[in-house]
């Protein structure tokens, strides 16, 4: 949530700055600012809305020292008071911060006592203010002193209009990264936006401060000692972090479900024995013979992953799988028997409530393995071994490939426990031959985008919708329902059918239709006839179903066939039309699918 972006260089700063926080905009779009060292003073610039607004209000200024912010209101009203940056009452010290300062009221509140007036509502004014009261001509030092006192999750940039030639960051539990440019520094909250003017890379780590100057980085540690850190290479593409010839990021990454799935799988297959080999696990033999008790922790569409991961770690390897929203498992006090080994799903791996929860785990003395697609990412780099989902960037606010992905590589985790336990090479390999198949599958599910769209044009106008589905369709319910509502904005239940009749049905009629996942054949006949008792009821049905189903159009005014696969891959591809029908019923009600309102890429606050 919230987005840094920095520059310090011999170019025009703003104009690079500008076009960084639309790279970074995902990660919050309710207000943006920009501060400047221009002529020994500092400029600052505000609005309310989207970058372009705030393009528009700063005309054509130019400086070589940059801080520019994106907002996602945490403490504080959207206003442009509250946009960053912050600045001290003597305008000498400007700050953007992503996070939260959580003792800021007592700081405020003596800062107040000291006779400095606020002028915004947020946590992140008190720095600017410690920063210049602390300030004795050596920047570096007040920022790690003001640093000291104050408690929480943050990044921050800070310039001074003494100190034209120098930028200070640092970062404490949120994400920063420093891209090394000739004779030119970028520092963003993402390495995605930071790709277009460098590879080389430095990743803060927690405590750690830079300052940054024509001459180079100097990062330094929580205890002020100066270290070295070596430079990483980004890896991603530039065609990668672009739309392409899409209207919308989201449509392209659904699009890419064909090439992204297949790079989940690359090398990882062991054909010979039925079998796959895990790069990143970094667990041995016996680890893994160990372990009789696994616990998925996770947020949002990482947790409906989990939650299909676990039907398939207890079906396919028989090890007892519980999963947990990450936000409720942290304040649980939880119980983690010996043998419990953790899996921690997050597309970001940057996630509060998930870190928090690994943290939690990990006191406990339990094993993580974390699911993640961030390169870099503290999850990624907190966990005992990471599998990566090699899926490239995700722009689009909602999560359509990586979900997909985690599908992907959680079933190859499952067939790994699967095969060192009972299942049989033969098997082993049938499962590895229908994992191969996925790609091409998806490729289909894409070619029936028109007839998608046509049925969601059809129920455009509808605002209430049910998800239904058995086994493992009804997480693949939870996630459909989730992109229903994040993006176009339509109330949407995922529910598992047999629910139904214990209270949800009063809720069907002819002004509350669902859409039915059908695509798990151990329990396709129950599921139709769920159906029919939502038909009685005047209820439109929008069926997604294997081909070669039976009886299905008798029950449904609208079906969607998708290929079939063993129930255990289902959701990877029924989801893909679940995707594409919230994708086309948002285009049609006008939402804005990339940055749907009150949303943020990354929740790195709890
Ligand atoms: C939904 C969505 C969110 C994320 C959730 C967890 O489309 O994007 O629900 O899945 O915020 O994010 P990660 O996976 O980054 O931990």
């Amino acid at each position: 949530m919230c987005g840094i972006y920095a520059y310090l260089g011999p170019r025009n700063g703003i104009k690079i700055a500008l076009d960084g926080l639309k790279r970074i905009e995902y990660r919050g779009y309710d207000s943006a600012g920009i501060g400047a060292v221009i002529d020994g003073k500092i400029e600052c610039y505000k609005d309310v809305g989207k970058i372009t607004a705030l393009e528009h209000a700063i005309g054509s200024l130019s400086s070589n020292n940059v801080i520019a912010h994106t907002r996602w209101a945490t403490h504080g009203k959207v206003t442009k008071e509250n946009a960053h940056p912050h600045l001290d009452e003597n305008q000498s010290v400007a700050v953007v911060l992503n996070g939260i300062i959580e003792n800021f009221q007592p700081l405020k509140e003596k800062l107040a006592s000291e006779g400095i007036k606020f002028k915004s509502e947020t946590d992140a004014e008190v720095l600017p203010h410690l920063i210049a009261k602390l300030y004795e001509g050596d920047l570096l030092k007040a920022v790690r002193e003001a640093l000291v006192l104050i408690h929480g999750s943050y990044a921050i940039g800070c310039i001074h209009k003494d100190h034209p030639e120098e930028l200070i960051v640092a970062a404490n539990g949120c994400p920063l990264v420093i891209g090394v440019g000739v004779g030119e520094t970028f520092v963003a909250s993402d390495s995605n936006a930071l790709i277009h003017h460098t590879r080389e890379v430095i990743f803060l780590s927690d405590g750690e401060l830079a300052k940054i100057t024509p001459e180079g980085v100097e990062i330094y540690d929580a205890t002020m000692a100066q270290i070295s850190k070596k430079t990483e290479q980004l890896l991603h593409s530039v065609e990668e972090v672009s739309k392409g010839a899409y209207e919308h990021f989201t449509l392209k990454e659904i699009f890419e479900q064909p090439q992204t799935v297949r790079n989940a799988m690359l090398s990882r297959f062991f054909e010979e024995y039925g079998t796959v080999a895990l790069d990143g696990l970094n667990l041995n033999v016996n680890d893994l013979l160990e372990m009789q008790r696994v616990l998925i922790v996770a947020c949002g569409t990482s947790w409906h992953a989990g939650y299909v991961t676990s039907y398939m770690l207890e079906d396919l390897a028989r090890i007892p799988t519980q999963v947990e929203v990450s936000s409720e498992f942290r304040y649980k006090n939880p119980i983690v028997p010996e043998g419990t080994f953790v899996i921690a799903i997050s597309q970001s791996g940057e996630t509060a409530d998930t870190i928090a929860a690994v943290r939690e785990i990990k006191a406990k003395g339990a094993k993580v393995l974390a699911i993640c697609n961030v390169q870099g990412s503290t999850l990624a780099r907190e966990a005992d071994g990471c599998l990566f989902l090699r899926a490239g960037a995700e722009i689009g606010v909602c999560s359509t490939k990586a979900f997909t992905s985690q599908l992907v590589v959680l079933s190859l985790f499952s067939l790994l426990m699967a095969r060192m336990r009972h299942m049989s090479k033969l098997e082993g390999q049938q499962y590895l031959h229908a994992l191969q198949k996925l790609p091409e599958q998806i490729q289909s599910v894409l070619e029936a985008a028109p007839l998608i769209e046509k049925i969601a044009k059809k129920y455009s106008k509808y605002s209430d919708f049910f998800f239904l589905g058995r086994r493992y369709m009804f997480p693949t319910a939870l996630e459909g329902a989730l992109k229903l509502k994040e993006i176009a904005y339509v109330n949407a239940n995922g529910y598992p059918a047999g629910e139904m009749k214990h209270g949800p049905i009063a809720l069907i009629n002819e002004t509350c239709p669902t859409v039915a996942l059908c695509a798990d054949k151990v329990t396709y006949d129950k599921l139709i006839s769920n159906l029919m008792e939502a038909k009685a009821r005047h209820g439109k049905i929008i069926a997604i179903v294997h081909e070669g189903a039976k009886g299905i159009e008798e029950v449904a005014d609208d079906v969607i066939y998708v290929p079939d696969t063993y129930d255990e891959f289902a959701p990877i591809i029924t989801t893909v039309a679940t995707q594409l029908f919230a994708y086309y019923m948002a285009k049609d009600r006008g939402a804005d699918i990339d940055k749907p309102r009150n949303l943020a890429k990354s929740v790195t606050v709890e």
